[in-house]
């Protein structure tokens, strides 16, 4: 069975660990680890914007001894409509891995139900797994580790970021809370989801429409743009409902001392969070930026052991 990466919990607790503790070697040592010399290529598809996903993806896979083979969706047959599995089946017979930033959840898992080699998220409107691999490894680079520690997330609960914080800080034993506009609210079946793996690994997992309670104590405080890629038309409504939930520094007064802030970036300053918290000395998002060349390393890498033994 092909492993692929499409949400968080497609990594268990131990595995994720794996990783983890793979990227840490990985920092320590940069340029020590060469699996895909051969050379590999791993194809690295986007249907919308990036930029760190799309350097971290070149710069890990060169780093490797791969080589990266950036595709944007729309100036292939992919992006006019070709069908995902007649892709699937092209790429399999040519690159290691394929990792893709698009739309629907479904989409991704029509790949990865044709690929025979592994099938990595780089952001579905669902989740954004490789983001919280590198969020978890910023938060054991500045606190050690990560269980008992209570991350809180503000802003749209619905969308791809506050999923895969629900799902992998679950899995790493965190204590996560998700503040949002009620109608914004996480997928039921998601938290239900996170509840459960929580219960496996002493975490905790719960969702609130107040700010100040979820900010309360907490170790870690994160956030992301009130208006998702593809949410543009909305930008308009997805205003005012997120006023209360702002990472400012007033906010922050309620959080522990010591507390980190992340953003898997871009950042919308004076919106979802304040000038003075993001470029303060409380916020880690330049390291959490970094950790994505890192984090993929070691995720490629554990993924690519696993499927061929390289
Ligand atoms: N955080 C993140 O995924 O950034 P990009 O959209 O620039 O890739
Ligand atoms: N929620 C954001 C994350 C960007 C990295 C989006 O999907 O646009």
């Amino acid at each position: 069975m092909t492993r692929h990466f499409l949400r968080d919990d497609d990594l268990s607790p131990v595995e994720q660990d794996e990783v983890l503790t793979l990227a840490e070697q990985m920092v320590a040592d940069r340029f020590g680890h060469r699996p895909l010399t051969g050379p590999q290529t791993v194809a690295v598809i986007f249907d919308k914007t990036s930029t760190r996903t799309r350097i971290s993806f070149a710069v890990g896979i060169a780093e490797l001894g791969g080589v990266p083979l950036i595709i944007d969706a729309q100036t292939s047959q992919l992006g006019r409509g070709e069908p995902i599995a007649d892709t699937a089946r092209v790429l399999d017979r040519q690159v290691g891995a394929i990792v893709w930033r698009t739309s629907g959840q479904t989409r991704i898992e029509q790949m990865a139900g044709a690929s025979r080699v592994p099938v990595i998220n780089a952001l579905t409107d669902e989740f954004h797994p490789c983001q919280i691999l590198a969020d978890l490894l910023t938060v054991r680079q500045h606190k050690g580790s990560t269980a008992g520690l209570k991350l809180a997330y503000l802003g749209d609960g619905a969308n791809n970021m506050s999923h895969s914080y629900l799902l992998g800080g679950a899995t790493a034993g965190m204590q996560v809370v998700v503040a949002s506009p009620a109608e914004y609210q996480p997928d039921p079946a998601v938290l239900a989801k996170a509840v459960e793996i929580a219960g496996a690994t002493g975490g905790s997992v719960a969702w609130t429409d107040d700010a100040a309670a979820a900010v309360a104590g907490a170790d870690v405080i994160a956030t992301d743009t009130w208006v998702s890629m593809g949410q543009e038309a909305e930008a308009s409504l997805r205003e005012a409902p997120f006023v209360p939930y702002a990472v400012t520094e007033q906010l922050m007064t309620k959080a522990k001392p010591d507390a980190i802030v992340l953003h898997c970036l871009p950042a919308y300053r004076g919106k979802e969070i304040d000038a003075a918290v993001i470029d303060g000395p409380q916020s880690v998002v330049w390291d959490e930026a970094e950790n994505r060349l890192h984090a993929q390393k070691a995720l490629l890498s554990w993924l690519l052991a696993r499927n061929f033994g390289s």
